[in-house]
């Protein structure tokens, strides 16, 4: 454990991210409808877009990582190898064909802004990078130990430098402020609109 970690006086652990477990999963999806779905009067659709921009950041492997204390979740942080991709490509089509159309349309333009957006970083990695896929607390101040412990066992992996793809509907800052290394800007037009460009960006920061 790091020393973030340590001086709280609190019950705090460390452990995999679990989505069979709906305390995992909910308190992530709460925290990100508002910002990460389109602003349709529906909230079970705008629920299950975000869950899928969830499951489409998982990988099959041991970096997925949620902390949490007296057993509720407060942050997650996982990761991919350069050209890993999600296990949930069976989940998604199920749930992308029990839909209406207009619906189905707004979650297959997602589906290809993430895997767009996702091949583009992993064309700056090397097989000893590692890509951040999602970074998320649920209670402010809980992002930056769990990603401390993330980055440890990432460089204990062996891996060089980390990659991450973020957007305007996130905290960008967060990246800027804490000295990460902007490798890519850029525009996706269709979710821009002619007042607003949706702005894209590539980081990266050494282990
Ligand atoms: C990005 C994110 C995980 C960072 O986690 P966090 O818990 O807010 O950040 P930290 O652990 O560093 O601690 C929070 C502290 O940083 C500050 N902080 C957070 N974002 C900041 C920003 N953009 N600019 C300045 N300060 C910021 C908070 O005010 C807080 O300060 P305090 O301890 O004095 O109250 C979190 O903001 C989040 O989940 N955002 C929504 C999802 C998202 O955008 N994820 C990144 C997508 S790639």
């Amino acid at each position: 454990m790091n020393a973030l970690l340590q001086k709280r006086n609190c019950k705090m652990t460390l452990g995999k991210f679990d989505f069979n477990n709906p305390k995992h999963l909910n308190p992530v999806i709460d925290r990100v409808v508002e910002l990460w779905s389109p602003p349709t009067d529906d909230m079970n659709f705008r629920r299950l877009y975000v869950e899928a921009i969830i499951r489409q950041n998982g990988a099959d492997n041991d970096m997925q990582f949620q902390l949490s204390e007296n057993g509720e979740l407060c942050s997650i942080a996982f990761a991919s190898r350069k050209n890993q991709h999600s296990p949930w490509y069976g989940w998604w089509q199920e749930k992308h064909d029990s839909l209406p159309e207009g619906f189905q349309e707004m979650f297959s333009v997602n589906r290809s802004y993430l895997s767009m957006m996702d091949e583009k970083t992993y064309g700056y990695m090397t097989d000893n990078d590692v890509k951040l896929s999602l970074f998320v607390s649920t209670k402010s101040g809980w992002g930056k130990p769990i990603l401390e412990e993330a980055m440890n066992f990432y460089r204990s992996k062996g891996f060089k430098t980390m990659y991450l793809w973020t957007d305007c509907e996130c905290n960008v800052e967060w990246y800027a402020i804490r000295g990460y290394e902007l490798v890519e800007e850029g525009t996706f037009e269709p979710f821009s609109t002619p007042e607003e460009p949706y702005k894209t960006y590539i980081f990266k920061k050494p282990l």
